[in-house]
């Protein structure tokens, strides 16, 4: 009996050493071990066998069990072993091959600009509106308190489309396209392209930029103005940075304000940048002038109200130090890319 175990079991392991591949192991393993193996059979038949041997059996055909196991688990890990070899060799990879670049775009500096303006001021509560780019002479001149002859409309080098119809020379038209429509209280601002007939070069262009503030309510005085402003100076520039007033004129402004913010590139020290005087001059503002509230038809002694515009180029240049205002309509795309936010 003992030599026939021996003989299954050296049967089995030969075959064992034979075969290559997981599923063929498989099915061997169910041949040899399973229910209708060899070996079980030897243990199905121990009722013929005389209650002494019965242990003796059991221990021999249980040892041949495990050393088949152990054959199998063996072949198995080997077998796992040149499956994976392959694997890896089929699947490899050259990693210094060259890749072909994929290019993100990115933001022009004016819409990154633009973006950080509009989020100041929708978070102060202002409400982001738009207007015509070819604007009525009524709304850009008339409504503004600058009528035909006067001189503000030279200094203003207007493109006239005919006698009625300009391209707006400023976004302050939106103002009284608002004022015209609507009740106060009124809290926007506006942003947007306004032409004027300069000539191109470092620090003009004929296209430009503006966003417009316009606030009106009952009790909106200067300091309300100043304290919008020195915020917004705050919020795009960093902490130090604020504003000074100079007295100016506007025909749609009472008392009207030429507004300066530390230069953001010395803090104020005086660098090339602002020549010197740590100051730069980007915007005009002042009370809207109560002339123009009433032909606007707003009750201009119960409601006051402060506007102001400013040059977005201006703002973007200095953010980005950008020194010829023209690399921003040129679109070399070198130039662009290296803006990201
Ligand atoms: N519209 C003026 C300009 O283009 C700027 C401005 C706007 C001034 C609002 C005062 C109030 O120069």
């Amino acid at each position: 009996m003992q030599q026939k175990i021996n003989e299954i079991r050296s049967r089995a392991l030969e075959e064992i050493k034979r075969v290559s591949d997981s599923r063929a192991l498989d099915e061997l393993r169910v041949r040899l071990l399973g229910k209708k193996g060899e070996l079980t059979g030897i243990l199905r038949s121990m009722g013929q066998v005389t209650a002494e041997m019965r242990p003796q059996i059991g221990q021999w055909v249980n040892e041949a069990r495990e050393s088949i196991e152990s054959a199998i688990a063996q072949a198995q890990a080997e077998i796992s072993r040149r499956e994976m070899e392959k694997r890896l060799e089929s699947e490899k990879l050259d990693v210094t091959l060259p890749v072909e670049e994929r290019s993100t775009g990115s933001l022009h500096p004016m819409s990154l600009v633009l973006e950080q303006l509009l989020d100041i001021f929708t978070g102060m509560g202002f409400e982001a509106v738009e207007g015509p780019e070819v604007e009525l002479d009524h709304y850009n001149f008339e409504l503004m308190n600058i009528p035909k002859n006067h001189p503000a409309r030279d200094a203003q080098d207007t493109f006239y489309v005919d006698d009625n119809i300009v391209l707006r020379t400023h976004t302050s038209p939106v103002q009284a396209r608002i004022m015209t429509t609507r009740k106060p209280p009124i809290r926007i601002v506006s942003f947007g392209r306004v032409y004027r007939a300069d000539e191109a070069d470092a620090t003009h262009s004929p296209v430009f930029h503006q966003l417009e503030g316009l606030v009106i309510d009952e009790n909106i005085s200067m300091g309300d103005l100043k304290g919008t402003l020195d915020t917004f100076a705050r919020r795009l520039y960093g902490e130090g940075v604020t504003t000074r007033f100079r007295p100016s004129f506007f025909p749609f402004t009472e008392p009207s304000a030429e507004v300066d913010l530390t230069c953001a590139a010395c803090r104020g020290k005086g660098c090339r940048i602002c020549k010197g005087t740590g100051w730069i001059e980007v915007l005009g503002s002042g009370m809207v002038n109560p002339k123009v509230l009433e032909m606007c038809g707003i009750d201009s002694h119960k409601y006051s109200g402060f506007a102001f515009g400013m040059g977005v180029e201006r703002l973007s240049n200095l953010k980005f130090n950008i020194t010829d205002m023209r690399n921003l309509y040129e679109n070399d795309v070198r130039f662009l890319k290296q803006f990201r936010g």
